[in-house]
């Protein structure tokens, strides 16, 4: 059976020259690939008591969904700014190439709640720092926050020291 670090692609100089993109569409156009990111990703969660995951556009969404559902918990989905049509909080970050806004409905995350933040990749951390303020903005406690992949030189984890903070494979 084949390693989840068999079905990423990695992509030199793409967006920008010196970045290395890891791609996760060679991983999902896989069954078998699909199947085991997922898998392996819920092994994550084992233990971790939660009530809603939360995932970021867009690639959070392809990973945060099937968890969910798996998982039988709700999904929110934090956008990208000017997506959500009711009211909403937002917050703005630096990405390893550009500068970005999300955004999440004031009613998704109830006071109180346990929230798992899922996304597909943590890079420099700005997006899922960013995530995290917006959850906890609304009350909810991010309890796991998990990533099929980690890059690991950007030092991402850094910035989200005191959270319980997991990755499938880390890229040095
Ligand atoms: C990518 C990736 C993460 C983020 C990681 O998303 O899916 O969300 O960048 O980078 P960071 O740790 O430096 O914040 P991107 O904003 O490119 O959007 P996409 O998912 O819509 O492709
Ligand atoms: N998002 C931010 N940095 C990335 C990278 N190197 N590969 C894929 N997605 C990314």
């Amino acid at each position: 059976m084949k390693k989840i670090e068999e079905y990423v692609r990695s992509i030199p100089d793409f967006p920008e020259p010196g970045i290395i993109f890891r791609d996760i569409t060679s991983v999902l156009q896989d069954a078998d690939g699909l199947q085991l990111a997922i898998d392996s990703m819920i092994k994550l969660l084992d233990g971790v008591d939660f009530d809603v995951v939360a995932g970021t556009e867009s690639r959070g969404f392809i990973f945060g969904v099937p968890i969910a559902y798996e998982m039988h918990k709700p999904f929110v989905p934090v956008r990208k700014k000017g997506k959500l049509p009711c009211e909403t909080i937002s917050q703005s970050y630096d990405l390893e190439y550009g500068q970005a806004t999300i955004e999440m409905h004031k009613d998704s995350i109830k006071p109180g709640q346990k929230v798992v933040l899922v996304d597909d990749l943590i890079a420099t951390g700005g997006t899922i720092e960013a995530a995290i303020k917006l959850v906890e903005q609304l009350g909810g406690e991010v309890v796991k926050v998990i990533f099929l992949m980690e890059l690991a030189g950007l030092k991402g984890r850094e910035r989200l020291k005191g959270y319980d903070v997991a990755s499938v494979i880390t890229y040095e």
